[in-house]
């Protein structure tokens, strides 16, 4: 699938950039496809516009934020770098310094504004009215859990890969041998399964290797632990990681996998602990995750981005009982693109395929008996 020819998901809000990041400026960024710029309004609240001015073109993202004044200063309107056209969040020129200060700006000068807000630390964007909320992190606002900031990356990999990835039990006693994985046993423990309109639920007990610098993490002492795995995906590109210790340490991540264009995407987590800071520190955290991140990393950027979404395309990639969380993933997928009106569009469609009523049809009939068939 080619994130950036499936429209449907510039109807969703996708994590950009944490706010951090825009206190020293304006900010390039490239979600599905299009090039935005992020800045913090005079409100002090995220705001994202096409990178091109509507004078010479020049990318936005090379400007300032300026006050009423037209100074430099750290959150405004943005200024282009070029000839200094000045914008609201709207996206309106409201400034252009070269006129005469009563002259009045025609309102066809202007670029493209985005939906913009700002959410548990990150700026986020829908290019598109957004059909669904930005999924709830209640963790966030609850005093009994500190939240760590771990990771905003780029990745050379689809946010499908990322996904599938993220439920799949089989890949730990190799991607993961020299970390968590027990290399003794590969065959993975099976997942409690229970979809919902948002996705999925999916339950199971993992073995886990506990070597003393894991100690802090788990609160446990054992050479191997387990790790009570409560994972939820939401359309379409988050999941949600609950790993539960049996000395009731909470370990939450929160993944946002953004499509940045059809090769790359960025990875955004989010951490989540019922314990102190005395008891782990929080880089003893980001570097245990950083750790298992690369491992998951490495191997996901030697796989082909435009992974399989529509199973009826036979002979491209073969699967077996533990992909059954990335195969449902994928079932959520095309119900989601066949209310939508679009079929999968991968490397191999025809240029400007049109999806007619009939294989729209067939795709709605064909995601109806693949529900029932997993129920
Ligand atoms: S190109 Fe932006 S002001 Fe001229
Ligand atoms: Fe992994």
């Amino acid at each position: 699938m080619l994130v950036t020819r499936q429209p449907v998901f510039r109807k969703f809000w996708h994590a950009v950039m944490p706010l951090t990041e825009l206190a020293a400026g304006p900010k390039p960024f490239r979600l599905l496809g299009e090039d935005i710029v992020l800045f913090i309004d005079a409100d002090g609240q995220p705001a994202a516009l096409r990178d091109r001015c509507c004078h010479r073109t020049a990318k936005l993202s090379k400007g300032w934020c300026v006050d009423g004044q037209g100074k430099a200063c750290g959150q405004g309107a943005l200024q282009c770098g070029y000839h200094g056209w000045t914008y609201d969040r709207s996206g309106q020129v409201i400034r252009i310094p070269q006129y005469e200060a009563d002259r009045k700006i025609s309102p066809e000068y202007r670029t493209t504004a985005y939906r913009c807000t700002a959410r548990y630390g990150y700026a986020w964007v829908a290019l598109e009215e957004p059909i669904a909320d930005i999924p709830d992190i209640p963790e966030f606002a609850d005093p009994g859990y500190r939240t760590i900031f771990q990771f905003h990356e780029e990745w050379q990999t689809s946010p499908m890969r990322a996904l599938e990835n993220s439920f799949d039990n089989s890949h730990f006693s190799f991607v993961h041998r020299a970390t968590f994985g027990v290399a003794a046993s590969p065959k993975p423990s099976k997942y409690e399964l229970v979809e919902n309109e948002s996705g999925f639920y999916a339950e199971t007990v993992i073995e886990a290797t506990n070597p003393p610098r894991f100690h802090a993490i788990s609160g446990v002492t054992d050479a191997i632990t387990t790790r009570h795995m409560r994972n939820a995906y939401f359309l379409p590109f988050s999941r949600r990681l609950d790993i539960e210790y049996p000395s009731g340490v909470r370990h939450i991540i929160i993944n946002c996998f953004t499509p940045i264009d059809d090769g790359r995407m960025q990875l955004c987590q989010w951490l989540f602990r019922n314990d102190t800071e005395a008891d782990c520190a929080a880089q003893m955290l980001i570097d245990f995750d950083a750790e298992i991140t690369r491992e998951d990393k490495d191997i996901l950027e030697s796989t082909d981005p435009d992974a399989l979404v529509d199973t009826r395309r036979r002979g491209v990639e073969y699967s077996m009982e533990s992909d059954r969380p990335g195969m449902l993933i994928r079932k959520h997928l095309m119900q989601l693109l066949a209310k939508h009106g679009e079929a999968e569009v991968h490397r191999g469609s025809s240029a400007g395929q049109v999806i007619t009523t009939t294989v729209r049809a067939e795709l709605v009939e064909a995601s109806r008996s693949a529900s029932t068939s997993s129920a």
